[in-house]
């Protein structure tokens, strides 16, 4: 068989659960691509007898760039597809979101597999959430997750996948559900502080304008950025030259009061005994 992997991933979580699964499935004999999206084309997706779409969560959701590349496929009428998606303890519709858009071109999604993903976020409180995730068990599941897949598909089985997320099927808890479908990026970008750039420690790398997923950033000498934002914080966290900064004071309380441990025991997805910080 020949499988594309696809995945968004800015901090290398979903990355390296979409190798973990290439893994699963070379071992079982098939022929496996990775393509991160900065580099994916409508016709690899298009190409191949099985296609896996992942991303991370934002927002209780799937991210703007990997909505966009999917809103854009060709017809994918009765291909086979899965999707995956790494998270914080919050992670509402996102498996549903791309299953939604997948079978919005046709395609016929069979499963869903969610890790935990470290946060590299500069909200006060949302920072380092989740140490070490994904962790061994972590890439453990997913290659797991790839065999009992291939085998399905294989079999060419019209049951459920056994180890498949009910909420790759239907949008997740009722709660941060509500927080997505208010969470729009103009929504965010009222919401939650503008990255700032400082001409002074920049030395003008590109690095930014290379890293932000909605091109948003240009030099003109120093970075610029546009009316795209996704609120992402990836130029202000991942810059070399720490030439970003952000005013946290209310974004931060407004983040908080959704994404505390009481509602993400309540509404998300913290199991007993986890803890967020
Ligand atoms: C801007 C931003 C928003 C996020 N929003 C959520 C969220 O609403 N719920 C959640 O469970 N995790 C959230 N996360 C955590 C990420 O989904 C998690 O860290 C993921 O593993 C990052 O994947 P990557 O390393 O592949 O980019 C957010 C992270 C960022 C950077
Ligand atoms: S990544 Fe940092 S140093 Fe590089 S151009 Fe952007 S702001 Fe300047
Ligand atoms: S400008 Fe920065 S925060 Fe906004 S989308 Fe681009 S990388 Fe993300």
């Amino acid at each position: 068989m020949d499988i594309r992997l696809i995945y968004f991933s800015q901090t290398g979580n979903t990355r390296r659960i979409a190798e973990a699964m290439a893994e699963g499935f070379r071992e079982a004999g098939h022929a496996t691509r990775l393509i991160s999206l900065k580099k994916a084309s409508p016709q690899d997706a298009a190409a191949g007898d099985l296609l896996g779409i992942g991303t991370p969560c934002f927002s209780s959701q799937a991210p703007a760039p990997i909505k966009t590349f999917l809103q854009n496929l060709p017809a994918l009428e009765g291909r086979r597809a899965f999707v995956f998606a790494t998270s914080g303890g919050a992670p509402g519709r996102v498996l549903f979101d791309l299953t939604r858009l997948l079978q919005a071109r046709g395609a016929d999604v069979v499963s869903g597999f969610l890790a935990r993903g470290e946060l590299h976020h500069p909200a006060p409180c949302l920072q380092g959430r989740f140490p070490g995730r994904p962790n061994a068990e972590d890439f453990a599941r997913a290659r797991r997750f790839a065999t009992a897949l291939i085998e399905h598909v294989s079999a060419g089985s019209p049951d459920p996948v056994a180890e498949s997320r009910p909420d790759t099927f239907k949008p997740g808890g009722r709660f941060y559900n509500l927080v997505a479908l208010i969470s729009t990026d103009g929504f965010l970008r009222r919401m939650l502080p503008e990255p700032k750039p400082d001409p002074a420690r920049c030395n003008r790398c590109q690095w930014c304008v290379y890293e932000c997923p909605v091109h948003n950033i240009t030099l003109q000498p120093y970075p610029i950025l546009g009316d795209r934002c996704i609120r992402c914080y990836r130029c202000l966290t991942g810059c070399p030259q720490k030439a970003f900064h952000a005013d946290w004071r209310l974004g931060n309380l407004a983040i908080l009061s959704f994404y505390n441990t009481t509602f993400e025991r309540w509404f998300g997805d913290l199991k007993p005994g986890e803890r967020i910080y």
